[in-house]
């Protein structure tokens, strides 16, 4: 079997969880490789529901590993707790989850810092998810950040350098916020006894990976957030702190680019964003709520309600560009079933002009104006369509339409938030 990174392809939130703990029942390993607890990825089997942030939905399956790669931010209390939560769920997860020593660790003082941040900016800000993600990549990037490999050092040592950290995060948060400093000895404290629990978990992951870069042990990437909130490649400043693309899957696990195999961007059939940022095809007011409420669209990590409109095929192609995508998969199909037409923006307009290029230049997108073509609606359930051939025909046209404007083939459809309802097609969806 080759292996697969899984990318999302929109604004974060298109279902990867589902999508990787479908495809992950007969790999060696499931990769994270950057992000943290900003993500959260839903899988739902039968009536129980499961929310993993930092962990790969591929622990739900038995007998399969999981790295946290070193391109992470990893916040060890939510660790240990999402640990805790999945066995005391039944979950076996300690012989089979593995930490990079290289991951980042984001401290409390990263998640205040960013709260803080947020709170200044007020009316411009970003609207992150307020788990420390970006001042945790800054500390990385100035190189003054812990890392998962500080859990391995002599109590003292990481006493030490813990009281270090905290002391000089206290001076920016009092000289920046004049905010109240942080106790250092307490968390000091609170991370020597997580290091008990979580140093027999921290790897070299070099050496852990050895099976995948020789070929001998398969791998499955599970990206999170998407590629429009890519730090380089996204819609900046509106964006999260880490590489969602697919350079992230390379320098986020050290694996070399022989070792992704095919890279399949995940799309719902329409469009979400959660936080502040450009959103061209967004839908305001009474059809936007509509389209929320059918498909649910409240965030796994933060519960609030995620801004909705219809599929942006300019968007959607640049994505599949940077990302090189050799496959693509369409999820939540089935929330559009009631809708009498579903409109997709095909091109822009920009100030009387059309153009169908995704525009990279900071200013020009939030200016952008969609154009639609539309697409009747079929107007009944798809909820058991388990094959192509069970697809209403004006369903059929939307998915082909989708394929054709992407320029790479569907291989999967997803029509319902169980683990059963999805629709394989390795063939693409008009070949
Ligand atoms: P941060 O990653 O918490 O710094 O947030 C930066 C931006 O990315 C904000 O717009 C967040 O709403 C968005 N974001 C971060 N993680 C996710 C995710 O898992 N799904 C969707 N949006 C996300």
């Amino acid at each position: 079997m080759r292996n697969r990174v899984i990318i999302g392809g929109q604004w974060g939130d298109e279902g990867k969880g589902k999508i990787v703990d479908a495809l992950s029942r007969d790999v060696d390993w499931v990769l994270r490789y950057q992000g943290g607890a900003n993500a959260g990825h839903t899988i739902h089997i039968g009536p129980e529901k499961h929310v993993l942030h930092l962990i790969p939905s591929g622990i739900l399956h038995p007998g399969v590993r999981c790295l946290l790669g070193c391109g992470m931010v990893v916040d060890p209390w939510s660790l240990r707790d999402e640990i805790i939560g999945l066995e005391e769920r039944g979950f076996q997860v300690r012989d089979r989850l593995r930490v990079a020593a290289g991951a980042a660790l984001l401290m409390p003082y990263h998640t205040r810092l960013d709260e803080l941040r947020e709170a200044k900016l007020s009316r411009h800000s970003i609207g992150t998810t307020g788990r420390g993600i970006g001042p945790a990549y800054l500390d990385k990037v100035q190189r003054t950040g812990l890392r998962m490999g500080d859990l391995l050092l002599a109590t003292d040592r990481l006493e030490r350098k813990v009281i270090d950290k905290v002391l000089s995060a206290n001076e920016a948060l009092g000289a920046m916020y004049g905010a109240e400093p942080l106790p250092a000895r307490v968390l000091a404290e609170e991370l020597v006894v997580l290091a008990q629990s979580l140093a027999p978990l921290v790897v070299d992951a070099h050496t852990a990976l050895a099976g995948v870069r020789a070929g001998r042990e398969s791998a499955l990437f599970e990206g999170a957030q998407g590629t429009m909130l890519d730090i380089d490649h996204g819609t900046y400043p509106y964006v999260t702190s880490s590489n969602t693309t697919v350079g992230g899957a390379l320098t986020g696990t050290g694996l070399p680019p022989a070792a992704l195999g095919e890279i399949h961007g995940v799309f719902k059939a329409y469009c979400t964003r959660v936080g502040n940022g450009p959103f061209p095809s967004e839908l305001l007011g009474e059809a936007g709520d509509r389209l929320r409420e059918a498909g649910g669209e409240f965030g796994a990590t933060t519960g609030r309600a995620r801004r909705c409109g219809w599929f942006d095929a300019v968007a959607a192609r640049y994505s599949v560009d940077i990302n090189g995508m050799t496959g693509v998969m369409i999820t939540k199909l089935d929330v559009l079933d009631t809708q009498e037409s579903v409109p997709v923006a095909v091109a822009y307009d920009l100030d009387g002009e059309q153009f169908d290029v995704y525009p990279t230049v900071g200013e020009v997108l939030p200016r952008c104006r969609p154009i639609y073509r539309e697409f009747p609606g079929w107007r009944e359930s798809l909820s058991d369509c388990r094959a192509l051939a069970d697809l209403p025909p004006a369903a059929r046209a939307y998915l082909a339409f989708l394929e054709e404007v992407l320029g790479t083939r569907i291989v999967g459809v997803s029509v319902g938030r169980d683990r059963s309802q999805m629709i394989w097609t390795p063939d693409g969806v008009t070949g």
